[in-house]
């Protein structure tokens, strides 16, 4: 008899979690949307109910706070006795828009004015976030069962970000965005020698830039960078997420898949 496989993703409510728990789902796992935003959270669970009612469970939680992950975690622990699968996929991420309202000759996101407060609020979704869902979910993860943890990354876990895709824009892409991208690679390797005998495989899944009807300039400058010459379409990823959390990549851990249209090998 084939076991029930119980999976969670974080950031559920937004584009690409839609996505990750829709693949999920035609994989036949049960899946508990987690999201902070309870708006958006109904929002996708809705759509997703249409067609898998009685498989879908949502949360709205704030994984950066410790108390909320680890209260979480025993309520499921309670309903569902286990997990099998991970997606952390939550973040709080800059998106390139036209109208940005600025002092005269100042550019936004630029380092030497990022404050203290925002690169720890970036960071205590983005990673802690990650640290603390891997670190409450990981141990409900049965070690006599197949188990996987996804992280979700970028291509900019790989390259620096090119700051000229924004200049029009008179912004940055911020530098959160680069540590929290390449922190995710670290705790994914870290996490993928360390729970190897506890029968968790652990991969980060980096992206290139899906196509969101983002500003036009930035949108030509970027696939002027990306050998396939167009951005990703939103449900480009379901494959990857598919491969990853299932045994199709049952020798694969501590990697970083990157899907990217080529982007990084140029
Ligand atoms: N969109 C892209 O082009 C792209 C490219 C590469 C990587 N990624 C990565 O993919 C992931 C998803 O991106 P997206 O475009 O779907 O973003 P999104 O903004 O649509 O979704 C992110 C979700 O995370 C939730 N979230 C934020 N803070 C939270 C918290 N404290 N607790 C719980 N949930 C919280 C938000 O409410 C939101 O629903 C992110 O990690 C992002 O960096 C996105």
């Amino acid at each position: 008899m084939k076991t029930k496989k119980i999976s969670l993703v974080t950031g559920a409510g937004g584009m690409l979690g839609l996505q990750h728990a829709s693949a999920l789902l035609e994989m036949g796992n049960e899946v508990i949307l987690v999201d902070v935003n309870n708006y958006s959270l109904k929002k996708n669970f809705s759509l997703l109910n249409k067609k898998h009612s009685k498989k879908i469970f949502s949360y709205k939680v704030d994984i950066s706070k410790e108390k909320d992950v680890k209260n979480l975690a025993s309520k499921i622990k309670k309903k569902f006795k286990k997990i099998n699968i991970l997606i952390n996929n939550a973040a709080i991420d800059y998106i390139p828009k036209a109208k940005v309202k600025l002092k005269k000759n100042k550019f936004s996101n630029s380092f030497e004015d990022f404050s203290h407060t925002r690169w720890n609020k970036e960071l205590s979704v983005g990673l802690t976030g990650t640290f603390l869902m891997s670190k409450y979910f990981g141990q409900l993860m049965r070690k006599n069962e197949k188990n996987v943890i996804v992280n979700i990354s970028s291509d900019l876990s790989v390259i620096a970000p090119n700051q000229k895709l924004y200049s029009h824009l008179k912004s940055f892409k911020p530098v959160t965005y680069s540590v929290i991208k390449f922190g995710i690679v670290g705790l994914t390797k870290y996490l993928a020698a360390y729970w190897a005998k506890k029968n968790i495989r652990v991969n980060s899944l980096s992206p290139g830039g899906i196509y969101n009807f983002q500003d036009k300039v930035f949108v030509n400058k970027l696939k002027k960078e990306i050998p396939l010459g167009r951005m990703a379409a939103v449900d480009e990823y379901k494959g990857s997420i598919k491969y990853l959390c299932s045994e199709e990549s049952s020798y694969m851990t501590g990697h970083n898949l990157v899907v990217d249209g080529g982007r990084t090998l140029i």
